[in-house]
């Protein structure tokens, strides 16, 4: 057994299963991996549960999509909850048995990025998360005598894991990790889209594209800030029933019309929208939520898209509350609760446009 010695405290390898990508556009295979301990401001968490996110699916499956090369084998996952199990050295803010939600995006908060209050694309150990390691350069999951790299520093895809202490929030203790997960990517994205990047007003009109779960936190956004009219706009009718339960006021297909759907919302509400949300991910999309908005003062929010990171929440400090805020509504995400060994059926229900998220329990 490896041990390291961290703070005069012996903390050993853990082994555990994983869900390990060993190469690109094969399915995922549960294995038994080697979580090392913590490092120098590190966090060894064990993950409770986890969303299974589009972004796993498209660096998995979709090689053309704008995601830079990041080496296999690795473990997926990045929308998850868990429980700190150990830290390493120089740790201040987080102890054994914390409630933690681990982030794709760190939050160093000295940098100037932390500092302006514009943006949370803080970029400490950047270069490295993005290639599968952490600080050292090293990833602390190994399989088979081999390092597996980590997906954007949090691999979730596993019993236990190691994040830098930077992209970490210490939430709650009575936070119901099996939905507060769904807080670490998709939802956080909808949800501050609107109420942080748009800054949506009461009684303004409303558009989001794209009814999965980025649209439906949009919908939520646009509900909590009050808007007159949230208008739903999906070419999957399915989505429209729990879109009204969301607080979308009306729901357009746009296949159901000869006229583009810009023409459409422009004439629904003389003029268009005040706010446009894009929640799909589509250029050409994209192009129709700006059209649809008040030519004098509308405003469109690409949030289908990545630089849209956490709906510009600054991550450490906002996401305990939004903890406390969405609680009650984080239910109505959940369409299927699998186990680990399901992974990959979970990837198939997020394809088929069946499920708005599927939250594996570890
Ligand atoms: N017009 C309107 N809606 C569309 C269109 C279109 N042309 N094309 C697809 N949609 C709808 C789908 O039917 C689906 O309901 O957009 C929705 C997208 O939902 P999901 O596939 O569940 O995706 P979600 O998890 O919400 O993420 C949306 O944000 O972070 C990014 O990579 C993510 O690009 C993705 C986007
Ligand atoms: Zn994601
Ligand atoms: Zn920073």
């Amino acid at each position: 057994m490896c041990i390291q010695e961290s703070c005069g405290k012996m903390f050993p390898v853990i082994k555990c299963k994983a869900a390990v990508a060993w190469e690109r556009g094969k399915p995922l295979c549960i294995e038994d991996v080697d979580v090392a301990p913590p490092k120098v401001h590190e966090v060894r968490i064990k993950i409770i549960a986890t969303g299974v996110c589009h972004t796993d699916w498209e660096y998995l499956y979709e090689t053309e999509k704008g995601m830079k090369f990041r080496p296999f084998p690795l473990v997926l996952g990045h929308e998850a909850a868990g429980v700190v199990e150990s830290v390493g050295p120089e740790v201040t803010k987080f102890s054994p048995g914390d409630k933690v939600i681990p982030l794709f995006l760190p939050q160093c908060g000295e940098c100037k990025r932390c500092q302006c209050p514009k943006t949370n694309h803080c970029r400490k150990n950047w270069e490295n998360t993005q290639m599968g390691v952490l600080a050292d350069g090293t990833s602390r999951i190994s399989c088979k005598r081999q390092q597996v790299f980590q997906f954007l520093g949090v691999s979730s895809f596993s019993e236990y894991t190691v994040v830098p202490d930077t992209s970490l929030a210490k939430i709650r203790s009575d936070a119901p990790l099996d939905k507060v997960c769904l807080l670490g990517c998709g939802v956080s994205t909808g949800y501050g889209a609107a109420v942080n990047t748009a800054k949506v007003e009461k009684d303004s009109l409303c558009a989001v594209f794209g009814l999965g779960a980025v649209g439906l936190a949009a919908v939520m956004g646009c509900q909590v800030a009050g808007a007159k009219r949230i208008i739903g706009v999906d070419i999957n009718p399915d989505k429209f029933e729990k879109a009204k339960a969301f607080g979308a006021t009306e729901c357009v297909n746009p296949r159901d019309h000869s006229k583009s759907i810009q023409e459409v919302l422009v004439a629904m509400t003389d003029g268009g929208v005040d706010y446009a949300l894009e929640c799909v991910g589509s250029p050409d999309v994209m192009s129709a939520a700006l059209e649809s908005t008040a030519d004098a003062w509308g405003t469109c929010v690409i949030a289908g898209h990545l630089r849209q990171l956490y709906g510009y929440y600054k991550v450490t400090r906002k996401l305990p509350f939004s903890v406390w805020v969405m609680r009650l509504k984080l239910d109505e995400f959940v369409s299927y609760s699998l186990p680990l060994d399901q992974i990959n059926v979970a990837f198939g229900l997020l394809k088929s446009g069946k499920s708005i998220r599927t939250v594996i329990n570890l």
